[in-house]
């Protein structure tokens, strides 16, 4: 039999805060996979870590009716569940063991090819404070950060204010180092605020970021696609609902608005720009991202604020709306994704593992 479909297997849900985000943009990139090219399976990952698959499992999903579903099982499949090999994975999976590595892992063990960025640039696009890090050893300008243990906040949470008061007046900003969708974020006005902040972002992360508030920050966000020769979308811009772009904000209110192009002078763009495919580069991302800045609303200057590597992704985020609006639709971004994918795989298949004698 000769094979003319690419196997595609998207995977969703999975064991994050950011599962039902995630279920979001499953249903946008499914409905978008065109049949007569691909042959699509299904796999959603339970709040708990199973890995189902079956018919429908997106609306299993959606609707909590999972009874029907099989395990996946990752090839060779012995319960003949897949019906032939995966030729891509695609991850739309957001946050914790999704977009931090720790997948990416598993598919560079399994040897497949797979959607986006490899494990080093996961897991650092992940990591705010060793992001930060790097940021500033590639002279990307960033917030003033400082990161605490959640240990030296339980030993001595009035030291750790101390310190903090250190990086600048209020307002503050405390988050937990590796998690997305504003989920443990507080802006600090008082003392009293960053206790609590801190104890908060503590309680989702091993490690908590304490910032300066950029104040009167305008939110800009640019989209970069590709492997080798990234290339980053015009900018555009956040308007969010509430006093920051909070959770409630990003996913509740639903009125935050979006942008496009970005009202900013030509060469403050074009800089965001540079900056954008520079961080990418820099953490050795691959497939897509998209890097979050503020801009000083007076002075127009800028700080790179985060890179995600698995944006959401449904028709009407921010990632495919500025890849709309430079030209390429959505159906196009996500087949470029999987072309991307494979040639990314290839790629890895030509590098050596073994010693091999050059005299
Ligand atoms: N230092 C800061 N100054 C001003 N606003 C901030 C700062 N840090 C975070 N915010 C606000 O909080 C939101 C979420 O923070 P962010 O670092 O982007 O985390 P997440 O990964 O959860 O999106 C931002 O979009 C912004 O509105
Ligand atoms: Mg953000």
């Amino acid at each position: 039999m000769t094979k003319n479909k690419l196997h595609v297997a998207v995977i969703f849900g999975g064991r994050s805060g950011e599962h039902e985000v995630s279920l979001m943009s499953a249903r946008s990139v499914l409905s978008v996979l065109d049949p007569a090219k691909y042959e699509v399976t299904q796999i959603g990952i339970t709040h708990d870590g199973a890995w189902l698959t079956g018919e429908d499992v997106l609306g299993a999903f959606e609707s909590g009716r999972l009874e029907g579903l099989k395990s996946f099982v990752m090839t060779p499949d012995p319960s003949g569940v897949t019906r032939q090999p995966v030729d891509v994975f695609f991850p739309v999976l957001h946050g914790t063991f999704g977009e931090d590595g720790t997948m990416q892992g598993f598919f560079e063990l399994a040897d497949v090819a797979y959607v986006g960025a490899g494990v080093a640039g996961s897991s650092v696009g992940m990591d705010k404070g060793i992001f930060k890090d790097v940021m500033i050893a590639n002279q990307i300008p960033v917030v003033d950060t400082m990161v605490v243990s959640r240990a030296e906040i339980e030993k001595d949470i009035v030291a750790v204010i101390e310190k903090a008061e250190k990086i600048s007046g209020y307002p503050l900003f405390t988050k937990p180092a590796n998690l997305g969708s504003s989920v443990g974020v507080t802006k600090c006005n008082s003392r009293s605020d960053l206790q609590e902040g801190l104890m908060e972002a503590a309680s989702f992360d091993r490690r908590v970021l304490v910032q300066k508030g950029i104040m009167n920050a305008r939110e800009i966000e640019v989209s970069v696609l590709g492997n080798n020769d990234p290339q980053a979308s015009i900018p555009g811009e956040i308007l969010p609902s509430r006093e920051f772009y909070s959770y409630e904000s990003k996913y509740i209110d639903g009125t935050s608005g979006l942008v496009i192009p970005a009202p900013l002078p030509q060469e403050t763009a074009e800089q965001i720009r540079d900056y954008a495919v520079r961080a990418y580069k820099a953490i050795d991302c691959a497939g897509m991202a998209r890097v979050d800045f503020f801009v000083e609303k007076e002075t127009n200057r800028i700080y790179l604020n985060e890179l995600n590597t698995i944006p959401g992704f449904t028709k009407i985020s921010m990632y495919p709306k500025l890849w709309e609006a430079s030209g390429l639709p959505y159906s196009k971004l996500v087949d470029r994704l999987i072309e991307l994918a494979l040639e990314r795989k290839a790629d890895r298949d030509r590098t050596l593992h073994t010693f091999r004698s050059r005299t």
